[in-house]
This record gives C-alpha cells, sequence and structure tokens, in this order.
C-alpha cells in the first residue's frame, strides 16, 4: 500500500533523526569507518541543502526560459541601477525578492516598451507596502515608480499553509488582483485629485502593480516630508491643507484617510499630499471617521506649530469653507 509505505518512511526517517540527535547529546570516539560513514552523511546532507536551495530559488528559474531571457535582455541594463550590476548577479538580493518577481518584471517591461519609463535608477523608499524608485521616463524626465509589493511577510506566512490544500486554490492569483485593484485605486484617486488642482503628484501610467508618477523632488533626493521640515510660515501652510482637506471633501468627494505629515512631502515650498490608496469616496462607510482623524491630524500638527485652533472649528471650516472658486480642471489622464 502506497500510503502506508510512505508513512513507514516518515516514521522510519523520524527514527533516524532521533537517533542522530541521541548521537549528537553523547559525542564519542570515533573509529576510522565512522568517521567515513559521518563524512557521507555531511556530504549527503550538504548535498540535500543545495538541492533545496536550487528548488527554493527555483522560483526564478523561469528568468532561464527563452520569452523572459530576452525580455530581461531588454530592460536589464535599464533597471540595473535599481537591481545591481552583471548579468543575474542579482537574483538573490533582498530588494529582488521583494519586489522583483516576474509580473512586475513584465509591468516594467511593458512600461518600458511604451515608453512611460526608460530607467529604474535607485529606491527612493521603502514603504510597508511599497518601494518607490527614482525612473526616467523616454524624455529623460524624472519620475516616481512605486511598485507595490505581491506578498509580504504576513501573506507569505499565511500562504505556506494554503497553498497545497487543494480545497482552497488560487489564493496568489486572488492576493496579487487584490494588490492590482489597490494600485489601481491609487492612481484614480491621483487622478480625481489632480483634477480638481489639489496638490498631489500627477499620474502618468499604470500597469497592474507598477503605479509611474510624477516626482517630487530634486536631483539628489526627494523632498522631504511635512515631518521633516520646519516651514517659516506655518499659519499658510495650515490654511493650504485645510483647503485641501474641503476640496477633496467637497468637490472631489473623497477623504484621505491617512493625511499626517509623514504622507505630506515639502517640496518647492508647498506641501503636497501623496500616498492616496486608502482614499475612499464620501459614501463610504467609514468616509466621515476618517475625515474627523484627517482633521484631528492637521490640527495636531498646526498646535505643534504653534496655531490656535480647535478641531470643531477646522471641521466646521472643512464641511462649510466657500469653494466657488474652485473649478474642476481638464487633465489628460483618465480617471
Ligand atoms: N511622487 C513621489 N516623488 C518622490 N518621492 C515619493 C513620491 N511618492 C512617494 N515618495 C517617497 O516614498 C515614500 C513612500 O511613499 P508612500 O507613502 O506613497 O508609500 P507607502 O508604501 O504607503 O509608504 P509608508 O508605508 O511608509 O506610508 C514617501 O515617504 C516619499 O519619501
Ligand atoms: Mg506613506
Amino acid at each position: 500500500m502506497a500510503k502506508g509505505n510512505d508513512w513507514d518512511d516518515e516514521l522510519g526517517s523520524n527514527k533516524r533523526q532521533r537517533k542522530r540527535r541521541r548521537q549528537h547529546k553523547q559525542p564519542r570516539k570515533q573509529s576510522s569507518s565512522e568517521q567515513g560513514m559521518d563524512e557521507d552523511f555531511a556530504r549527503n546532507e550538504q548535498d540535500h541543502f543545495l538541492s533545496n536551495l536550487e528548488a527554493k530559488s527555483g522560483a526564478f528559474n523561469w528568468m532561464k526560459e527563452d520569452r523572459y531571457k530576452r525580455m530581461f535582455r531588454d530592460i536589464e541594463s535599464n533597471i540595473q541601477g535599481a537591481l545591481g550590476i552583471g548579468t543575474y548577479d542579482w537574483v538573490d538580493r533582498r530588494v529582488f525578492d521583494q519586489v522583483f518577481d516576474r509580473m512586475t518584471l513584465m509591468s516594467l517591461y511593458k512600461l518600458m516598451k511604451a515608453g512611460t519609463l526608460d530607467t529604474l535608477d535607485f529606491p527612493i523608499a521603502r514603504g510597508k507596502e511599497a518601494h518607490v524608485f527614482h525612473a526616467t521616463d523616454i524624455d529623460g524626465k524624472v519620475v516616481a515608480v512605486k511598485i507595490f509589493h505581491t506578498s509580504n511577510a504576513v501573506f507569505k506566512n499565511l500562504i505556506q499553509y494554503i497553498e497545497g490544500d487543494r480545497r482552497f486554490g488560487g489564493l496568489r492569483r486572488r492576493h496579487r488582483d487584490l494588490v492590482d485593484i489597490w494600485v489601481r485605486k491609487e492612481h484614480r484617486n491621483l487622478s480625481r485629485l489632480s483634477r480638481w488642482g489639489l496638490n498631489v503628484p500627477r499620474p502618468i501610467g499604470i500597469h497592474k502593480n507598477v503605479l509611474v508618477m510624477e516626482y517630487i523632488g530634486t536631483d539628489v533626493s526627494a523632498s522631504p516630508k511635512l515631518r521633516e521640515v520646519k516651514v517659516d510660515d506655518p499659519e499658510s501652510v495650515f490654511d493650504d491643507l485645510l483647503e485641501f482637506l474641503a476640496i477633496c471633501w467637497q468637490k472631489a468627494n473623497l477623504v484621505h484617510g491617512d493625511f499626517s505629515p509623514y504622507n505630506i512631502l515639502w517640496h518647492d515650498g508647498r506641501a503636497m499630499v501623496i500616498d492616496v490608496g486608502q482614499a475612499v469616496i464620501q459614501t463610504h462607510p467609514k468616509a466621515q471617521e476618517f475625515l474627523v482623524r484627517d482633521v484631528t491630524r492637521l490640527v495636531e500638527w498646526g498646535k505643534k506649530n504653534g496655531i490656535k485652533v480647535e478641531l470643531a472649528e477646522a471641521m466646521f471650516e472643512v464641511l462649510n469653507m466657500n469653494l466657488d472658486h474652485v473649478q474642476q480642471q481638464t487633465f489628460s489622464e483618465e480617471e
């Protein structure tokens, strides 16, 4: 019976393991023939380890397939800044593991073929859900590329208990779909906010988990977070940001949802709001709760910077500020 044999094997190997453990516990002098056996054993162990390693890095075997190889040859030099030098040298790098899986490389390839991207230069930031890279488009203009991770530590932990259980197939696929939807959401939110003339990076392109947007920074670095700078005129920054929230709510019908000095960049003397993936529309059941939280964060920042303002007053402003002068702008990207 095949099944019985499997179990016998399992038990047998367990027995062997137990024996091995016992041997470890009680080291004793070995005869030369025993030494030879140990060497064999060590060699076996090493072989086993290496073949395991191969199986693991087999995740990258697809890279050796002809069509991907060709694809790679096309884009490899363009993404080398982000990955390191030398053909395939970088396959075992951490950044590669976390960011550049097959679908992501395909997305980069597509964006590069379309001219939306030319080079991927270096990482600007590593967030919980994404890496952001300094990149250029086909005309040499600098752009920011946010590459969302298609799996994280939590997912990796969960999937090992689900993958291989026939009752719950397709989890990877569904997880990827969810990531892609999230990226589309960030892209659409950026478009909508841009159309209302708000200070956010212009969306430039999207393919699956890769979002290309206007780069907010200088030649040498991305702009600092509002959290990290001391502004000369906090009052006017506060007013601008309050108006930002009011336009979001009253005109764009959106709530940012994670409005904080960490998600606002200080660029050219102005506040630029980023990280809008979690922004929700006004009809979302939690929209009001998120709005209060966003305004609370702004009021906290204001108070820290010496502005006398209370939450109720700021809330009233956001809900009632006269915004007749604010018109929707035409914007080439589709929402
Ligand atoms: N358009 C941009 N131009 C320049 N730098 C950017 C741009 N977008 C994001 N960044 C940089 O990348 C960082 C992370 O971006 P973002 O907040 O959108 O990602 P995230 O994955 O949500 O990160 P976190 O989990 O840290 O909030 C930002 O703090 C900023 O330094
Ligand atoms: Mg962020």
